[in-house]
């Protein structure tokens, strides 16, 4: 039996998916410890019943109205959670021809696929082209020559919509914000104008809608609300120019709990959107949303092995596995993810600067954590499902983790960890 611990165990962020049972945390009905001593660590770990349940409270928030939700999946492309969501019925946000090769590889349908960023090549417009996306996102007017250029070469007509910056503040981090002035995003509103009526005239381009997203990681409905009176304006200036608009892309952005933070939900998002769309008249509008972090933040946690515990006189630190290069939210961001204990213990609690093996100083995942924790413990950083592998890298020569999916008590390993031999692929030596 486990014996029984004086502590109360800490509320996982990931809840219900995540919970502790008798001292040993659990994802859906299998104990995290079992996936760390069957995959080793640093392992990425998702839950199939968070994903769905992510997904869910976006479909009841949309009941019947005319919603595509294209998943945001620059948050988390692995095979198998897009497929997860192509199952669903959803749609993707791309920001690269690689992110459609994914989306392609899971037999997601092209015509529910936006595409997004500020570069898009020759190549990339091409192929999405080819493959049929449901709109190009375009952010500047020589994406627009562009674009049509390689329509009409290839015989074709590009959808697109203007992405629109509509110069307000998300409220969240500086990384994070796109829809200021000051960001590399987007057309400015003011010019909005002048950019449609610029898209109208070019032979390979048919205007289809309009698009914003002003941020990531945001709690509050107003910036949504005053980025969507402002694109509500520019459409009615440009219905009297003539052009119709049939769908509005409000972007992802929506916000999850790491901390305390009070998530804003899909449902206060739509109700209020959707007031306004009636209000203006506008309710038979295709309403698209580009959710990433929102439907994959909290189905995953990264698990990984305390190395040492190190005592030095300023500072007391727990080195474990994981470092920047598998998890580079902390030193990129500053970011703050939970830090729960796999399995509960009794030992004297310490305050611990969390810090990967990476030779850089930056290389830290939690700061000031009160822990119980021993060498040889297994930790989960919480909310890691989001930003997590896809931002991984392999600096220090280290392999990135493995990913491993569970299902109730059943799992899949969903990517391999990488091994040397997959880190000098396509590498060679100088002729001897
Ligand atoms: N659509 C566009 C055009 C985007 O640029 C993004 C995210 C999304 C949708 C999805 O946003 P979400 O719903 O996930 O907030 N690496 C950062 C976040 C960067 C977000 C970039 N764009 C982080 O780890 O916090």
């Amino acid at each position: 039996m486990t014996p029984q611990t004086a502590q109360q165990p800490p509320v996982p962020a990931g809840q219900p998916h995540f919970y502790y049972k008798d001292g040993q945390l659990y994802v859906e009905s299998v104990p995290l410890a079992d996936l760390a001593k069957t995959y080793g660590t640093p392992l990425y770990v998702y839950s199939r019943a968070a994903l769905r349940a992510a997904w869910q409270s976006y479909a009841d928030a949309i009941g019947s109205r005319k919603v595509l939700v294209c998943f945001g999946m620059k948050a988390n492309s692995n095979l198998a959670i897009i497929d997860e969501f192509a199952r669903l019925g959803s749609g993707f946000d791309i920001v690269s021809g690689g992110e459609l090769a994914r989306v392609l590889a899971v037999g997601g349908d092209p015509s529910k696929v936006v595409f997004s960023g500020v570069g898009k090549q020759v190549w990339e417009m091409e192929q999405a082209l080819q493959a049929g996306v449901k709109c190009f996102n375009v952010e500047s007017v020589p994406e627009l020559q562009r674009l049509s250029e390689v329509a009409v070469r290839m015989g074709k007509i590009a959808p697109v919509s203007l992405r629109v910056n509509p110069d307000v503040d998300a409220q969240t981090h500086p990384y994070i914000s796109t829809g200021l002035k000051e960001n590399k995003f987007g057309i400015a509103i003011e010019v909005a104008l002048a950019a449609y009526a610029q898209a109208t005239r070019l032979p390979g381009l048919r205007v289809v809608g309009v698009d914003c997203h002003i941020g990531s990681q945001i709690t509050e409905v107003s910036p949504y609300l005053d980025a969507l009176d402002k694109l509500l304006d520019l459409m009615a200036a440009l219905k009297k120019e003539g052009v119709e608009l049939a769908h509005l892309d409000l972007g992802g952005g929506l916000g999850i709990r790491y901390d305390d933070e009070t998530p804003l939900a899909p449902v206060t998002l739509l109700t209020a959107v959707f007031e306004r769309l009636q209000a203006r008249g506008l309710a038979h509008l295709q309403l698209v949303l580009e959710p990433g972090r929102s439907l994959v933040g909290n189905a995953g946690v990264l698990l990984t092995d305390v190395q040492y515990l190190k005592h030095t006189e300023d500072r007391d630190f727990a080195i474990v596995d994981a470092g920047m290069n598998d998890l580079m939210r902390p030193a990129l961001y500053d970011a703050w993810h939970g830090v729960l204990p796999v399995v509960l213990s009794d030992v004297a609690p310490v305050v611990y600067e969390v810090v990967g093996p990476v030779c850089e100083s930056a290389d830290w995942l939690a700061h000031d954590r009160q822990l119980r924790i021993s060498q040889g413990d297994t930790l989960a950083i919480e909310s890691a499902g989001a930003y997590g592998f896809v931002m991984a890298g392999h600096y220090n020569s280290r392999g990135r983790p493995a990913e491993v999916l569970v299902d109730g008590s059943d799992w899949h390993l969903v990517r391999q960890r990488e091994t040397f031999e997959d880190l000098i692929r396509g590498e060679q030596m100088l002729p001897r």
